[in-house]
Formats: C-alpha cells, sequence, structure tokens
C-alpha cells in the first residue's frame, strides 16, 4: 500500500516561460502543487491563469523553441518501481517521457478531436494504444477496447469501434476520448477543460462518469478548470492560480466555505446564482486579467484587490493559515 503522505506529483517552484517577439511570458511563475495517489485535484483560475501551461510542462508537452522550463521540480512516482524521476528534467523527446505520456499519466482535453485522429475508427485509436504500451495481441487488444467502450458507457460498444469519430456526437467523443486516455490505466489523469465546450446535460454525465472511473481504475485525477461548479463536483482539494501562481489551497470545503484570498472570493462571487435575476447574476471580479508582459510587482492580484494594502507592493509568502490550508496573501502575514 503506498504511505498516506507519500505523493503520486509534486511540483515545486515550477517556472516555464515563454520568449516571444514581444517579450518573455512568465506563464508558470513559481507554481508548487501536489497530488496524492488516487485523490482529485481541481486546477482553478481564469483564462490565461496559467493552467494549461502547467500541465504541458508535466508532460513536456511544450513549444521546443519557445519555451522553457527555466527553474523547478516535477516528481513523479513510477507505477511499478515506485522510483521517483524529475521530469522537469527529462529529455522532451526521449523514450522515458513517452512511456510515461498516455501510459503512466493520460490527458484529456477540451477538444476531443485533438487527441482522436478523423482519418481512423475510434476502435482502431483505441487498439493502437493499448498495443502500443501493453505489447496485446491485435485480437486481445480489439476485445479491450470494446470493453472499454462499454466501460465509459457507450452503448453498441461492438459497433462504434469501427465508426470514424466525426459519426458520433460531441458526448460520445469525450467518452472515447475518455476511453483512449484510460485504456493504458494510467496513475494519473489530467483532465483539461474536459466538459467546457459541451452543453450542461452532458456536461453533467461526463463528470459522473469520471468520477466513477476514478474509483474502479483507482488512479488520481487532476481537473483543470475555469469552473467552479466542476470543481465542487469533482475535487477533495483545490488549488486557485492567478498570473502564473498558485495563490490558495486547500480542501474543497474550505476553499468554498472559508476562502480567505480576495481573488478565491471574487472567484466564488462570480458563480451564477440559481434563480437570481439575469442581471444580478454574477459579480465578476473588477477590471481584467493584466497582460502578460507587465505583471504588477509584489502580488499580481493587487491592480484588481478590494482589499489593497500598502505592503501589497512586497511579495506575498504563501503561508499555511491551518493544516493544509494555504494562501499568498498580505493580509494574512
Ligand atoms: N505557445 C505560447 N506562446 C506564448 N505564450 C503562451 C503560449 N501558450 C500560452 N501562453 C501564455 O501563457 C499564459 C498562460 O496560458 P495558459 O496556461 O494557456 O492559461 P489557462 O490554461 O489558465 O487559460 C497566457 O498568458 C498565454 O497567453
Ligand atoms: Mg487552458
Amino acid at each position: 500500500m503506498e504511505k498516506n503522505n507519500q505523493k503520486l506529483l509534486q511540483i515545486d517552484e515550477l517556472k516555464t516561460y515563454f520568449y516571444t517577439l514581444d517579450g518573455v511570458v512568465r506563464a508558470v511563475d513559481g507554481v508548487s502543487l501536489a497530488i496524492k495517489p488516487g485523490e482529485t485535484l481541481g486546477l482553478v483560475g481564469e483564462s490565461g491563469s496559467g493552467k494549461s501551461v502547467t500541465a504541458h510542462s508535466v508532460l513536456r508537452l511544450l513549444p521546443p523553441k519557445t519555451s522553457k522550463i527555466v527553474q523547478g521540480q516535477i516528481r513523479f512516482r513510477r507505477r511499478d518501481t515506485s522510483a521517483e524521476i524529475d521530469l522537469a528534467n527529462v529529455d522532451p523527446h526521449g523514450d522515458l517521457i513517452r512511456s510515461i505520456r498516455g501510459n503512466e499519466i493520460a490527458m484529456i482535453f477540451q477538444e476531443p478531436m485533438t487527441s482522436l485522429s478523423p482519418v481512423f475508427t475510434v476502435g482502431h485509436q483505441i487498439i493502437e494504444a493499448i498495443r502500443l504500451h501493453q505489447g496485446s495481441s491485435a485480437q486481445e487488444a480489439r476485445q479491450k477496447a470494446i470493453d472499454m467502450l462499454q466501460a465509459v458507457g457507450l452503448g453498441m460498444a461492438d459497433q462504434l469501434v469501427d465508426e470514424y469519430p466525426h459519426r458520433l456526437s460531441g458526448g460520445q467523443r469525450q467518452r472515447a476520448m475518455i476511453a483512449m486516455a484510460l485504456s493504458c490505466r494510467p496513475s494519473l489523469l489530467i483532465a483539461d477543460e474536459p466538459t467546457t465546450a459541451l452543453d450542461v446535460t452532458v456536461q453533467a454525465q461526463i463528470l459522473d462518469l469520471m468520477n466513477s472511473l476514478k474509483e474502479r481504475f483507482n488512479m488520481a485525477i487532476w481537473i483543470i478548470t475555469h469552473n467552479l461548479g466542476v470543481v465542487a463536483e469533482m475535487a477533495d482539494r483545490v488549488a486557485v492560480m492567478y498570473m502564473g501562481r498558485v495563490v490558495e489551497s486547500g480542501d474543497v470545503r474550505t476553499i468554498f466555505h472559508q476562502p480567505l484570498h480576495p481573488y478565491t472570493v471574487g472567484l466564488l462571487q462570480s458563480i451564477p446564482k440559481m434563480g437570481a435575476q439575469i442581471k444580478n447574476r454574477l459579480a465578476p471580479i473588477p477590471g481584467s486579467v493584466p497582460d502578460p508582459f507587465s505583471i504588477p510587482a509584489g502580488c499580481a492580484f493587487r491592480t484588481r484587490c478590494p482589499a489593497i494594502a500598502a505592503h501589497c507592493q512586497a511579495e506575498a509568502p504563501m503561508l499555511e493559515v491551518e493544516p493544509g490550508h494555504y494562501v499568498r496573501c498580505c493580509l494574512y502575514a
């Protein structure tokens, strides 16, 4: 058995920068977060806060010429040996990361066609993934693919296996992508805005599906979303990200009931309230996300913060305000 304090993934002080013609984008600027085996971590924050770049750093899926991991560690515990490797330090094109990607860490995206190819049948793609990672025979792999399509709730899986992705509905495609991701039994599933493109009913079904598959396959889920409703539905713990940094983290109840960072408070207030007048439904955080070339010095949120204090010009340290509840805000220093 895993020890309770043993982490599956531990990211420490990660910095990932882009080098563009307009200057350096500090997309991830000192992120630390950890995921235990079997747990669901929700990473939330507005668009542009660096969530996807953090995930792409882990899988080393960043554009090679224009980006760089400039600092930090990404420690990942291997499935069979329990050995820990630092993914920040592996060759992004080497065999090691290839054997981890899709095999021990799988990723699903907002747009299923990012991972499903339009020119192959759904089954072909799952079968290839199974054969590549598990070395099964063609016959075995086909049966495993059908089983997997059934496991994600697709009816008539023995027929769907021979269909092309464009013949499926949006929800069915999302299920097929999940089937492909899970066919290699990853210990970590990274889901980056997996339901953002789906309508509300299908969204709820996919979240339910992921919750039940997590139990069944005993994996950890890292769910990335701008939608706090999705986090409430899925996560055990939550990390809130703003401008390339985690500003608050804690268990899901604490974050929803006792948020401390003014940014978290603002995000929670902007959740649409059921039954409220359309006009009064959203209380968005005032102002907009600063552009990535002019991140304010000190606390990056201070240009929008309703609780601005003089010492916000200095960088706020991450404080553990109570066990397991961390906040990066000078109000609590
Ligand atoms: N390939 C890239 N080149 C330059 N900047 C990028 C690139 N990808 C992302 N960024 C920038 O990095 C920041 C974080 O982006 P991202 O991680 O996609 O945000 P999120 O997923 O939270 O919406 C943004 O300012 C974005 O413009
Ligand atoms: Mg994103």
